[in-house]
């Protein structure tokens, strides 16, 4: 039917829009890291920094409390039905294949859906990957201030009338921060538990 095919163009078209976005994103992201070090960039396009959270205990974290640890970060939503899902998982077996190394570095995840993700939620979200994995959440203005830092892009995306009728846009990066808070990498967040194993080896200290 005509209604049919023209709803449904319509949705390949904000498919591939939204896609684009992603590519340019991502690949600007690329660019930023390959850059970083000969162009000399500024603070305005450092990743990370300062920030104010909730943790899952609804005890106050800021950048501070970690420090001494390497961060593993990842920004997601507990309702995510794949993407967060699959890398949480595939994180958790990584830090397991690493051993003792996997102590010197603290994974976090934070969510972009303040809203539904309460310190309740998000602490047990956490658990049910690793007993590493620290969920943090916040309000609405700390959650975005903490997504800019990490030039993490998220926005709602409806799926029907009803308040909790959506889903979360969102990019997929796993930064690893050095002990003092800085960036260090990225690490590939779609790549399976071997590989994330081997790229954090070889950027963790033995001892
Ligand atoms: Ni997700």
């Amino acid at each position: 039917m005509a209604l049919g095919s023209k709803t449904s163009s319509r949705g390949s078209i904000v498919a591939a829009a939204f896609i684009a976005v992603l590519l340019a994103a991502g690949g600007g992201m690329l660019w930023f890291v390959e850059h970083r070090p000969a162009a000399g960039l500024g603070s305005a396009v450092a990743i990370g920094g300062p920030f104010s959270l909730t943790d899952g205990d609804g005890k106050a974290v800021t950048d501070q409390t970690y420090r001494g640890k390497y961060l593993l970060v990842y920004f997601g939503y507990t309702y995510c039905p794949d993407v967060c899902p699959t890398t949480l998982t595939n994180v958790a077996a990584a830090l397991d294949k690493l051993g003792p190394r996997a102590d010197r570095l603290q994974p976090l995840f934070i969510t972009v859906d303040p809203n539904r993700d309460t310190p309740a939620v998000v602490k047990q979200y956490a658990a049910a990957f690793s007993p590493r994995l620290i969920g943090l959440t916040g309000s609405p203005e700390q959650i975005k201030a903490v997504a800019h830092e990490y030039r993490v892009y998220y926005a709602v995306h409806r799926t029907g009338p009803g308040p909790n009728d959506y889903a979360m846009d969102h990019s997929s990066i796993l930064y690893l921060m050095g002990p003092d808070g800085k960036f260090l990498s990225v690490v590939p967040a779609d790549a399976g538990a071997d590989t994330i194993a081997a790229d954090l080896q070889r950027q963790l200290p033995s001892s």
